[in-house]
């Protein structure tokens, strides 16, 4: 299955000028860490409307904290799995110049990838909308919810984008030069349905860049504008193809 077309994506990415990778929830999947959208997706036991909008947060922060809890409960277990170290080496053999990541799990940079664009922020920080103090997450209790910042008792809310809220500046300016740059972007793990972010493999393939998918289903970029489709697990598929690239 998919060997011609491993082949191809090796030969692209070998030849290529500036790889760049996306990706989304789907790479950590396997890491133990849900993804938001399909099969046993965080959106089918939490409404988006009521839980990923900062509104909704702002308005009923210990409700929306009852399921970050969890998240992060599941967070401190997960451990980079075979395609986050796939990625850093890839980034390690000279290839890939940037990876941009809709994921806050951190998982990346563990695996040992070194130019990281957090497109939706990190989870290892949270913030006090009162006085503005950052705390690694790891230092905080979260017993009673919502979390209250320890100097002044406000609310803490992780460094993370909801729904409502804008892009980090910087983020959103490094990914999009990036994304002018990249002649050949690795597309892993993401619906592709939440904006900005999924207008960075637009703009790659507007600009005559190819893009190659990995992902266990179709998304509406596979018809679109996807050069090469790999079907399938990215912690299968992703080490597979970078040891063609090591052997290439
Ligand atoms: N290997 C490859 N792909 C996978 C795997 C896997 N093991 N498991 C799941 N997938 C795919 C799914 O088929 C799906 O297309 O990963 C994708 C996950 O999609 P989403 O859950 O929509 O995640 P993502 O695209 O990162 O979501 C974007 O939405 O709610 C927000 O802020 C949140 O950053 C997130 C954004």
């Amino acid at each position: 299955m998919n060997d011609e077309k491993m082949r191809e994506a090796a030969r692209l990415l070998k030849r290529s000028r500036h790889a760049v990778a996306l990706t989304g929830a789907g790479i950590s999947v396997e890491s133990g860490i849900p993804a938001f959208r399909g099969a046993q997706g965080l959106w089918d036991r939490y409404d988006p409307s009521e839980y990923a909008h900062i509104s909704s947060f702002m308005r009923n922060p210990g409700k929306v904290w009852g399921m970050l809890r969890e998240l992060y409960r599941i967070m401190e277990q997960a451990q980079p799995n075979p395609a986050h170290h796939a990625l850093a080496r890839l980034e390690e053999l000279g290839i890939l110049k940037s990876l941009v990541t809709q994921n806050v799990d951190g998982l990346h940079q563990r695996a040992g990838s070194k130019r990281v664009i957090e497109f939706h922020g990190n989870g290892g920080t949270l913030i006090c909308l009162s006085c503005g103090m950052e705390y690694p997450a790891r230092d905080i209790r979260m017993d009673d919810l919502p979390p209250a910042c320890p100097r002044c008792g406000g609310v803490l809310k992780p460094q993370v984008v909801f729904f409502g809220e804008p892009i980090p500046p910087r983020a959103l300016e490094e990914a999009f030069e990036e994304a002018d740059q990249c002649d050949v972007m690795l597309v892993v793990g993401t619906s592709a349905q939440v904006y900005p972010a999924a207008d960075l493999p637009r703009r790659v393939a507007w600009s005559g860049g190819r893009i190659i998918e990995i992902n266990l289903e179709e998304t509406h970029l596979t018809q679109d504008m996807t050069h090469i489709f790999l079907q399938g697990s990215a912690s299968e598929i992703l080490p597979r193809l970078v040891e063609l690239v090591e052997k290439s």
